[in-house]
């Protein structure tokens, strides 16, 4: 992929190339990085839904760059709620800032806002859809902590439904032969389409409720929250708060090398007692966010020579 001026909206338009290469670039910026490469450049953040680590790690890596940040985080608060479209709230703001990173509550929002958009379009969250970014700094996470992509064991529990993250990043691990543990109640197993998906590719899952059955296979326990705001009917959420929480004596009863990962924010699924042990790296995993963003902004910005082509 030619990085400069592109939208970046699901992972599935990057090859596993891109990805490694993206990684690669994120490297270098946690070593080093120039604290004027992106001077003169604006970056929008149109948050149309609740964010803190991805909505601020996008301006910290913008502000760390030299850059500067405009945007809103609250839809209420703009013209939107004076019945604005999406269309012309992306045609207005494409004339105020170089590049718009635009979390939205519609799936393929952000596909849509980037057909109209002149400017690059990042998708920080459509609906239950896609949470690209997300993927890239789980991925530099992981790498970072095991030295490899490949073949490893991983169990995705929680909301595999509703969750965006957990989407994305089973499609991208496909690229690397990971072995996958879905693990949910019967109403939030993966959708068929991503099974499908993994189907085509090759890959070995299996499907369940029961994390203590699998709990010993894993390199990777990949938490998420059961999501209130999701659910059509509360009623539904209520019965299925709380059906998953992992604590310090369960990790001292899992294997040694297991590293636990949250996209964040937990509610009730991940207890404090496991944060100071060496399996959990979410908080780091979080703060990765900026500098792979850094490193993403840069490439779209045209700031880093693509030296594949
Ligand atoms: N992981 C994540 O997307 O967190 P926020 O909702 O706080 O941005």
């Amino acid at each position: 992929m030619e990085f400069k001026s592109k939208d970046i909206i699901s992972i599935r338009d990057f090859s596993k190339e891109d990805l490694l290469y993206i990684l690669d670039i994120s490297k270098k910026f946690e070593k080093d990085y120039d604290s004027n490469l992106l001077n003169g450049h604006i970056l929008a953040t149109l948050f149309f839904e609740p964010s803190t680590r991805t909505r601020l790690s996008f301006s910290s890596a913008m502000s760390r760059l030299g850059g500067k940040v405009i945007g809103f985080d609250n839809p209420a608060s703009t013209s939107v709620s004076k019945g604005e479209s999406l269309l012309d709230t992306i045609k207005i703001v494409e004339g105020y800032s170089d590049i718009i990173v635009m979390r939205h509550p519609i799936d393929g929002a952000a596909r849509f806002a980037a057909e109209t958009a002149k400017i690059p379009i990042i998708n920080a969250g459509d609906g239950v859809n896609q949470h690209p970014t997300q993927t890239l700094l789980d991925l530099y996470t992981i790498q970072k902590s095991f030295g490899k992509l490949e073949n490893l064991n991983i169990g995705f529990v929680g909301d595999l439904k509703y969750g965006r993250t957990v989407h994305s990043l089973a499609h991208a691990l496909s690229h690397f032969k990971a072995k996958m543990y879905f693990i949910s109640p019967p109403q939030l197993k993966m959708p068929k389409d991503d099974l499908e998906q993994l189907d085509k590719e090759k890959i070995k899952y299996t499907e369940g409720k029961d994390l203590s059955k699998v709990a010993n296979k894993l390199d990777i326990l990949y938490m998420t929250r059961i999501q209130k705001e999701r659910f059509p009917d509360p009623i539904e959420y209520q019965k299925l708060k709380g059906c998953y929480r992992i604590d310090k004596t369960f990790l001292e009863n899992t294997k040694k090398g297991l590293k636990v990962m949250h996209p964040l924010p937990r509610v009730d699924e991940l207890c404090s007692s496991c944060d100071g042990t060496e399996k959990a790296i979410y908080f780091e995993q979080a703060h990765n966010g900026v500098t792979v963003r850094m490193a993403l902004l840069s490439l779209l910005l045209k700031k880093i020579k693509n030296e594949r082509t």
